[in-house]
């Protein structure tokens, strides 16, 4: 006898029933970025429909977003002032950090606000930490990262996500943290992050390439698979309530690895250079957007994913993709 899997492929009912993922919307994340001004609204070349706004704005956006059911947000500051310290992103009077109150006032717990730690954007150098003869010092930057940290929890936010890829500093956030009275903000640590060239528009965007060198002394190598699990480990053990694999298409792998280790969530981030194919790949017609948009995010969940953070957060949401 012929054995028959079609059988179950056979109409959209069956197919349907036996479908093992389906990609859930409201577990998506949409990125902004926030600048200093009013009124301020600008294209980002390499990252079609997504742009750089200053808080009046983004309020409006937002509003627009929560309206279309857009709950989950992840925030990047682009800064007026750069320096070698980074000292606007622990200015309680930084960008991110009005935002953030802006957000709470007039939103309240509507929107659950995610933050990105970390100096990159804020650096005049470009580098995720302290940089002292052009090398980029661990310790150092861990008291930086904890009082970002920290300014983003009082400012308001529910969930701060360290990118910075210093060793220890989940440890030193959550100290941070839980010693001024913040214990119950929560972490998601950008814990499998890999040096990655995806990342491109995304330093467009924010203005954060590195401007000597690159991230690879603490970004992790493309070609490994065992340190990615040493990371979340270490985060996990360091005290991340959620453990992030980035960028996402290229490692599904990873995100099936740490899936099947994790005893918390998993977020996988689906980067800019990847939204930037499927944007200029679309725009000429070699692909259709909603499908391959559609398939990403499926692929995604059923790589593992609990959650993802992805640029086609609005479109899904706003054409009703899926
Ligand atoms: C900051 C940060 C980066 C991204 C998120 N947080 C840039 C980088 O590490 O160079 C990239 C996100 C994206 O490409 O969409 N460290």
């Amino acid at each position: 006898m012929i054995h028959r899997p079609r059988r179950l492929r056979k109409t959209n009912l069956i197919r349907d029933l036996v479908a093992e993922v389906s990609p859930d919307k409201n577990k998506l994340i949409m990125p902004h970025f926030v600048k200093e001004g009013t009124s301020v609204r600008e294209a980002i070349n390499s990252m079609p429909g997504i742009e750089r706004v200053s808080i009046d704005n983004m309020l409006r956006d937002l509003e627009e977003d929560l309206n279309l059911g857009i709950k989950y947000i992840i925030l990047f500051g682009i800064p007026d002032l750069k320096d070698h310290a980074g000292s606007e992103a622990y200015n309680e009077n930084g960008i991110v950090q009005k935002a953030i109150r802006q957000i709470r006032k007039n939103f309240g717990d509507e929107i659950c606000i995610i933050t990105d730690v970390c100096l990159c954007e804020y650096t005049d150098h470009g580098h995720c930490g302290i940089v002292e003869h052009g090398e980029i010092l661990n310790d150092p930057t861990l008291v930086l990262l904890s009082r970002i940290a920290l300014s983003h929890a009082q400012a308001g936010a529910d969930i701060v996500a360290p990118s910075d890829m210093m060793d220890g500093r989940v440890n030193s956030i959550r100290e941070m943290l839980d010693s001024n009275g913040y214990q119950s903000t929560a972490l998601m640590a950008y814990s499998a992050k890999y040096c990655s060239s995806f990342y491109g528009p995304f330093r467009d965007a924010a203005g954060s390439t590195p401007q000597f060198g690159d991230r690879r002394s603490y970004q992790m190598d493309i070609r490994n698979i065992r340190d990615a699990e040493r990371e979340v480990l270490l985060d996990i053990d360091e005290g991340a309530d959620i453990v992030m694999v980035k960028p996402a298409l290229s490692y599904m792998d990873i995100i099936r690895r740490v899936a099947d280790i994790s005893p918390v969530p998993v977020c996988s981030y689906n980067v800019s250079g990847e939204y930037s194919m499927v944007k200029a790949a679309s725009a000429v017609g070699y692909i259709d957007e909603q499908r391959v948009v559609t398939e990403i995010i499926t692929s995604l969940f059923r790589a593992g994913s609990d959650m993802i953070i992805s640029y086609h957060t609005r479109d899904i949401f706003k054409n009703k993709w899926f």
